[in-house]
């Protein structure tokens, strides 16, 4: 903990008068946070949080979020910057180990990622088990977790080159598993990985090759891609890097922390709005029918939400959101896809709630999700594979956040307390008797 600038509170019974200091640790950034150890120590209290609307669970040096601000940091660096200049695997490398890579490191990393693409063909068997139709984050997440059986020398959790490797592993296999997902759904031969190509174009080479005809990625979806991965890359701690970070607090192989990193990023809530957005947009249909959809919002009663808006942190623009949406007018300008219908109908959903009273007071704007869907579609990516695609790009994040956890001494298995509401001690009655 930073010392610097650490406050000193009270906590005090009102009966009693007893009285405990608490302190108030100082980040780098950012509100302080309490250090409530003497709650329970010195007064037998738990604290209640639900949804850690304003609970630290954790200490971190990889990413910062300033809610009020729409401000998004990677190990310092704005997401702006980052997405203009860097690419995804030098975010990765940042995410990683805490610096930019000088050009032998990037060098290094990109060739290891390289040679890690492939997956065991006993793995690629397992996929033949899912019916065509199943959901493609139900096989990445099985797969995934099934990946502790096939590599037994990255599950050793407490020898630094195992979690190294264990890292570059499953971030050189996700697109391969993901790719595999979707061609299992189309009925068609998985693509081998080709690592002459970079990580995205690679990426779309598995997605859209078929054996019977030549295949070459557009290098203008290929940077799409990468900077949309640049942007979904790693988010503090939210719902899924929590799951991963509690999971790997038990000590379990990193590759059931990341599975259920997935699964928690399936929600609709979560990662799963990308595609609840689309959802949204073809059930609205028509510009002329915003209006009574946003109607049907406010009302509350059926538990319509506007997806892709709202964010627990952001109380301003997020700033991805800012981004994506002016990567999607040149995206589709560039692919000749300016008349999109999509887009334009999300555009003006956007104008129309920005000066609703509902969303202005709530301070609820687009999130990263708004407007991710309308990019992948336009690169002709399937919408079953939206929260896929943002499973690739979070497993960075879920990665670094896990080696952060476990390279600390201080780790601890997360373990929440309860406030209890149940029955009381009674006894048992039998059958016959009650
Ligand atoms: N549409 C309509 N109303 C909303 C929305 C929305 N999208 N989001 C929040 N609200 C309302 C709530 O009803 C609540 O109103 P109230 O105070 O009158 O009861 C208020 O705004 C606060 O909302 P909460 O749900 O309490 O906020 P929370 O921080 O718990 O939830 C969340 C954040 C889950 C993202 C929420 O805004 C939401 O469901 N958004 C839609 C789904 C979505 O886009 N998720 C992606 C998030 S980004 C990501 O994970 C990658």
């Amino acid at each position: 903990m930073n010392k610097t600038g650490d406050k000193r509170y009270q906590l005090t019974n009102l009966e009693t008068g007893q009285a405990s200091e608490l302190e108030a640790h100082a980040g780098t950034l950012g509100p302080a946070v309490l250090d409530i150890g003497a709650v329970g120590r010195d007064h037998g209290l738990f604290t209640y949080d639900p949804g850690f609307m304003a609970t630290a669970a954790t200490a971190s040096r990889i990413t910062y979020i300033d809610g009020d601000a729409g401000m998004l940091l990677y190990r310092g660096y704005p997401i702006e910057q980052l997405a203009e200049h860097s690419s995804f695997l030098e975010v990765a490398y940042l995410l990683l180990k805490g610096e930019l890579p000088v050009a032998g490191e990037l060098a290094s990393f990109t060739r290891s990622i390289g040679e890690h693409t492939m997956l065991n063909e006993s793995l690629l068997r397992l996929y033949g088990g899912f019916h065509h139709d199943a959901h493609p984050m139900a096989m990445v997440a099985a797969i995934v977790a099934s990946m502790s059986a096939f590599y037994h020398d990255t599950t050793n959790i407490y020898d630094e080159h195992h979690r190294e490797i264990f890292a570059h592993r499953i971030i050189a296999k996700i697109p391969t598993i993901a790719a595999a997902a979707y061609k299992h759904a189309l009925g068609q031969p998985f693509v081998y990985p080709r690592n002459d190509l970079d990580y995205c174009s690679n990426l779309l080479h598995m997605f859209f090759a078929v054996p019977c005809d030549a295949y070459h990625p557009d290098p203008l979806h290929a940077q799409a891609l990468d900077l949309l991965f640049i942007l979904h890359a790693d988010h503090e701690q939210n719902a899924s890097t929590s799951t991963v970070r509690l999971a790997g607090s038990t000590g379990c192989n990193p590759y059931a922390a990341i599975s259920a990193g997935v699964s928690a990023l399936w929600g609709p809530a979560h990662g799963g709005a990308n595609e609840a957005v689309l959802e949204m947009l073809e059930a609205i249909g028509d510009v002329s029918q915003v209006p009574a959809f946003l109607d049907r919002v406010k009302d509350r009663k059926g538990g319509v939400r506007l997806m892709g808006f709202g964010h627990r942190v952001y109380k301003n623009f997020d700033p991805r959101a800012k981004i994506i949406r002016a990567m999607c007018h040149q995206v589709l300008e560039r692919l000749g896809h300016s008349d999109n219908p999509m887009f334009e109908l999300a555009l003006k959903l956007e104008e129309i709630a920005l000066q609703d009273e509902y969303f202005v007071s709530r301070k609820l704007y687009p999130n990263v999700d708004f407007y991710s869907g309308i990019i992948y579609r336009a690169l002709g990516i399937p919408q079953s594979m939206f929260t896929v695609m943002f499973a690739i790009a979070r497993t960075v994040g879920w990665v670094a956040h896990w080696q952060e956890m476990i390279a600390d001494p201080a780790m601890k298995i997360g373990r929440p307390r309860q406030l209890y509401l149940g029955a009381t001690r009674r006894d048992y009655r039998p059958l016959e008797q009650r």
